[in-house]
């Protein structure tokens, strides 16, 4: 980052962080109590308030996404995602998985959630207090153990993860176990082959994260799969919306789905609301960061 934008970082998070106070003041004026809900969860993310039984958890994390940022070890991934961006993999390729060799300190530093992201997913599952949560795309367990941790803390709940390469099920079981959560499981496979059956056996859903194979039909497929498993109050949460312009197409139909009551548009993630109760639905377009 340039001089320049380090000095002016502050002063854009600051200007953003108050549009984000007044957008999210509409969102409380729909008066129900889950968009409040929402809304808490995303103020208290914008000002890091932490409990001391919070700030307990997610040190432990960061310590572990510290070790993991620093590890050297290689790990073999079969990867059966759209790849980069700028990728142009066919169906083919992500059906067969292509083989990448990294340090397992490059994956962590470059595809698990960072800070201010993993932390709204906590915040959202301690005001949500869901009973089953779904992830898709567990990686190295970062932002599994975010989840994990709220419900721990929360008293209920447990998270059924999914992962496609062998080698990241296995560690993430591994920085699951050493993090002390036992209100998780990794389901290793890929996600066309095992959704199905993972929702046959964990429903109703009460909260979802979608952070894997990020292509355009796969991500609209993986949501209609969603819906039928899911509870009367729910919600799903898609990562990297505005990765590709395949994923804004995504979001854009999946926000338009009636179904869908809330659609918080955060740029970089995807909020989606699921509530019987709320006769209209709501768009918010909100730049938090
Ligand atoms: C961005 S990473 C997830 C990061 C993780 N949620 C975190 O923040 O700690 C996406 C993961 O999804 C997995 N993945 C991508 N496409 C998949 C597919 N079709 N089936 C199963 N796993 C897949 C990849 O192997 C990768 O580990």
């Amino acid at each position: 980052m340039s001089t320049i934008k380090k000095i002016l970082k502050p002063a854009i998070q600051r200007f953003y962080q108050h549009k984000a106070k007044t957008k999210l003041s509409e969102l409380r004026n729909i008066n129900s109590q889950n968009t409040n809900k929402i809304a808490d969860s995303i103020y208290a993310t914008l000002k890091n308030n932490l409990n001391h039984d919070e700030k307990k958890w997610i040190d432990k994390i960061e310590q572990k996404r510290k070790s993991l940022n620093v590890s050297k070890d290689p790990v073999l991934i079969s990867d059966f995602g759209a790849g980069d961006a700028n990728d142009t993999r066919t169906n083919n390729e992500m059906n067969s998985g292509v083989l990448i060799k990294k340090t397992i300190g490059e994956v962590c530093q470059t595809a698990s959630k960072p800070y201010f992201w993993s932390l709204l997913l906590f915040k959202l599952i301690r005001e949500f207090k869901p009973e089953i949560s779904i992830e898709l795309g567990t990686c190295l367990g970062i932002s599994g153990a975010y989840q994990a941790a709220a419900m721990t803390l929360n008293g209920k709940g447990k998270l059924v993860s999914l992962e496609g390469a062998e080698s990241l099920a296995t560690l993430s079981v591994e920085h699951f176990r050493q993090l002390g959560l036992d209100n998780t499981s990794v389901v290793q496979g890929k996600f066309q082959d095992i959704l199905t059956s993972v929702l046959e056996k964990n429903h109703p859903v009460d909260f979802a994260f979608i952070d894997g194979h990020h292509d355009e039909q796969a991500t609209i497929s993986y949501f209609e799969q969603f819906i039928p498993y899911l509870s009367d109050k729910s919600i799903i949460v898609f990562d990297d919306i505005s990765w590709s312009n395949g994923m804004r197409q995504a979001w854009e139909k999946i926000e338009n789905n009636k179904n869908v009551k809330i659609a918080l548009d955060l740029r970089a993630i995807g909020i989606c609301m699921f509530d019987k109760d709320l006769k209209n639905k709501h768009k918010f377009r909100i730049t938090m960061y």
